[in-house]
């Protein structure tokens, strides 16, 4: 079971850590409201969501609440990103909450979580971002190697002994020459890659089951 951290305790960030409890993990919902906080600490539910209720009863154990951000990262594995992003006057969304979220997170976090975020179909962003993976994919099938190609230290040392850094990639996608001469497989960077078309992970097989 997996330790989760939620930024934001409104209607996404509470069902969202309402169902993860229910699927048995630790969730600690952070938000800035201390009344709301209180509230929830007692029990109560602030927000009209017909049976949330009774999951966030039974699964008492499993939620906390706190205001405090060092306590909604400490151990988590997962940190989810569920504050609001309210319509700015012309009409795009006012990410200023997500941002306060992102430079509140502690600099030093051991266990490195993984910061889920909610994405928007077809933007332009999201649009691409898949457009990449799926250039990564036939470039892995044509080469024959596990998709997911990224930078990399490798193995020369400047005189300081310091490693050497260098970004590879896939050509047609990066931009620069020679992209095609070197290959470097990159499991992490198909682990992130994964959360965009985890169906199509082909020989890693990174899915973790639900639990039952
Ligand atoms: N409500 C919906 O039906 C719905 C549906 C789809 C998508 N969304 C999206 O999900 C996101 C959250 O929406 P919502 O309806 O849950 O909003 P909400 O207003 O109900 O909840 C947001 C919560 O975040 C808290 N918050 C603000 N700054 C914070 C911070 N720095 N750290 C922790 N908590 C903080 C607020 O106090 C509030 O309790 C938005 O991007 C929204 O567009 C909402």
């Amino acid at each position: 079971m997996a330790r989760i951290g939620i930024f934001g305790a409104g209607y996404v960030g509470l069902v969202t850590g309402a169902c993860f409890a229910e699927l048995g993990h630790d969730v600690i919902l952070r938000d800035v409201v201390p009344e709301r906080v209180e509230r929830l600490r007692a029990g109560e539910v602030p927000i009209y969501e017909p049976g949330l209720e009774d999951v966030v009863a039974r699964n008492r154990e499993r939620i906390s609440f706190t205001l405090d951000v060092h306590e909604a990262v400490d151990g988590a594995e997962f940190l989810y990103v569920a504050v609001g992003t309210p319509p700015t006057y012309s009409g795009d969304a006012d990410l200023s909450y997500v941002w306060s979220v992102v430079d509140e997170l502690p600099e030093d976090m051991p266990g490195r979580p993984l910061l889920v975020m909610k994405s928007y179909p077809e933007t332009l962003l999201d649009q691409t971002c898949r457009m990449v993976v799926k250039r990564q994919m036939r470039y892995g099938s044509d080469r024959g190697v596990p998709w997911g190609i990224s930078e990399s230290a490798y193995n020369l040392v400047d005189r300081y002994d310091n490693y050497q850094y260098k970004a590879f990639g896939v050509p047609g996608l990066g931009l620069k020459r020679g992209l095609g001469d070197e290959l470097v497989v990159s499991p992490y960077a198909t682990a992130l890659a994964a959360m965009l078309d985890p169906t199509r992970l082909g020989s890693a097989k990174l899915v973790v089951p639900l639990p039952p």
